[in-house]
């Protein structure tokens, strides 16, 4: 299996230029404001499973952005697809190919090396390239010409308190690692308030990567080097999105799904290295000790987060390319980017989840219910009791199933993603009495508000399965199905009966 159906892309601009010739990108001329109108027509084109925009004429408080902003990149199943450089159909393939990845096995002869030659490629690609003169240094600001101002930052949500940068892949390494290391690196999505010209509130959650190094480089009293990249290949973004292993670079890894080798560059005024075809990279310092109330803003729960004091970035370069372009997204109710993502990285991540646990047959975390705070699972059943090890393997075994406080276990006749099928199977499968599983004082997303403590709460997992061997004494019912020759004489009569095909 080859890893992509499409080119690379080796940047933003060919991403969205291959988007315009899928008819896949709309430019917008009409002045549109970047305090809450780009969030608003933002949502209503994602809603409507639309284009990725364009936005050449925003502007805010009557002055016009320097630059255009790009939104709704991700907004859509197919566009997360292609920049994870496959056609939408073959996201379950990718899967199997990195959970493949995953297992590194003894190779058995030169026909078996041949075969696993794109794991090799896929392992050859990790190795980055550093770049001297990168297009992302083409313009390079510092000291008084520090401002963010200079970018078109969105204001999301009324009420907010300032503009919010909301797609930052940020960079960070842990202390005792060399200025040019990209195998220790992370990167992640983490939102940034802007607090005035150079500075900036990077709110990372406690346990995502960024923070495990801010801690460490704080306990020795030290200001941590960051670099923000806003806007790079698709590869680059999507990587800073899915949930690697620690000991994986996502700059590394995002050489795997491009099938090319990162381009890299050592940043202007910080020991990091950045992405170097990146559109804009803001470089600076995350102090050890000072801190400002971040928020409140809105969230992909659909709510306002409460403020919290998180730490303060002081940015000591902007540099750009020539003709940057801005990348920017709103977090809110479902469905928004982050939801369209979550969406394609369940099929992705299917593979992976079933080699761990061989029974489960299908997995689907709805985006309406935040995308990991609901699981529906479905299991080949052979033995009683099996549903109930199904969602503690989920749960005991699978970090990112920490937070999914409702598991419903159906059997594999249920199709997961339909409401139809799973309500029919709590319906008719399911006792309240017998067929659910509390649990309570488990780990809970401290966002989560409906929870009793923060960080802690219940869980709650019901079994819809069809009850066998001791699990039940009653006669069990028996699920109506026609027979396929009579299915056969309908469809041979339908055209005689209904001229257009449907019945009216
Ligand atoms: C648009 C967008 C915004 C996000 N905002 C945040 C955020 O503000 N804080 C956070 O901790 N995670 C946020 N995330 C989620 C993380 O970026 C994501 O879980 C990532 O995999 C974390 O990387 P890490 O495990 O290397 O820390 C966001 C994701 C997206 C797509």
């Amino acid at each position: 299996m080859s890893l992509r159906d499409l080119p690379p892309f080796s940047d933003l601009r060919a991403f969205l230029a291959f988007l315009d010739g899928e008819g896949d990108l709309k430019r917008i001329d009409a002045p549109v404001d970047t305090v809450h109108e780009m969030t608003a027509l933002h949502r209503r084109v994602l809603v409507a499973d639309g284009p990725a925009l364009r936005f050449d004429q925003a502007h805010s408080a009557g002055a016009r952005a320097s630059m255009p902003s790009i939104a709704n990149l991700f907004g859509a199943q197919r566009r997360v697809a292609a920049g994870l450089g496959v056609k939408p159909e073959r996201v379950g393939e990718l899967g199997e190919m990195l959970a493949a990845l995953r297992e590194p096995a003894p190779v058995d002869g030169l026909k078996d090396a041949l075969s696993r030659w794109p794991m090799v490629r896929a392992a050859l690609s990790t190795r980055p390239q550093i770049v001297s003169r990168p297009p992302c240094q083409q313009i390079c600001l510092t000291g008084a010409d520090v401002d963010l101002a200079r970018l078109p930052i969105q204001t999301c949500w009324p009420g907010e308190p300032a503009p919010l940068i909301t797609w930052p892949l940020v960079i960070t390494r842990p202390p005792d690692t060399a200025a040019d290391d990209s195998a220790n690196v992370n990167v992640g999505v983490y939102r940034m308030q802007s607090l005035g010209k150079d500075r900036a509130i990077l709110r990372w959650l406690h346990h995502r990567g960024g923070a495990a190094h801010h801690r460490a480089w704080a306990a020795r009293g030290q200001d941590m080097p960051v670099a923000v990249a806003i806007g790079a290949d698709p590869a680059t973004i999507l990587a800073a999105v899915l949930p690697l292993p620690e000991s994986l670079s996502e700059l590394r890894f995002s050489g795997v799904l491009r099938g090319e080798r990162p381009r890299l560059a050592a940043a202007a005024t910080v020991p990091l290295v950045v992405p170097a075809d990146a559109e804009i990279v803001l470089e600076g310092y995350a102090s050890a000790t000072e801190t400002a109330p971040e928020g409140p803003y809105g969230d992909h729960t659909g709510y306002y987060n409460s403020v919290e004091p998180f730490p303060v970035m002081r940015i000591t370069a902007i540099t750009m390319r020539r003709d940057p372009l801005y990348l920017t997204t709103f977090t809110g109710r479902p469905p928004d980017e982050p939801s369209v993502i979550g969406s394609v990285f369940n099929d992705l991540a299917l593979p992976l989840i079933r080699r761990q646990i061989p029974e489960i047959a299908d997995i689907w975390l709805p985006p309406e219910a935040c995308s990991y705070r609901m699981a529906v699972v479905s299991i080949r059943k052979r033995y009683p009791g099996q549903a109930r090890r199904a969602m503690m393997a989920l749960w005991g075994m699978l970090p990112q199933f920490n937070y999914t406080k409702t598991i419903v276990v159906v059997d594999d006749d249920i199709d997961v993603r339909s409401f139809a099928d799973v309500a029919w199977a709590v319906a008719t499968r399911m006792d309240p009495s017998r067929d659910l599983m509390l649990l309570s004082n488990t780990p809970i997303d401290y966002l989560d508000f409906a929870s009793p403590e923060s960080g802690l709460g219940g869980k709650i997992g019901i079994d819809a399965t069809n009850k066998i061997g001791a699990e039940t004494q009653r006669e069990w019912g028996t699920v109506l199905k026609m027979s396929a020759d009579v299915e056969a004489r309908v469809d041979a009569l339908w055209p005689r009966i209904f001229d257009a095909g449907k019945p009216s």
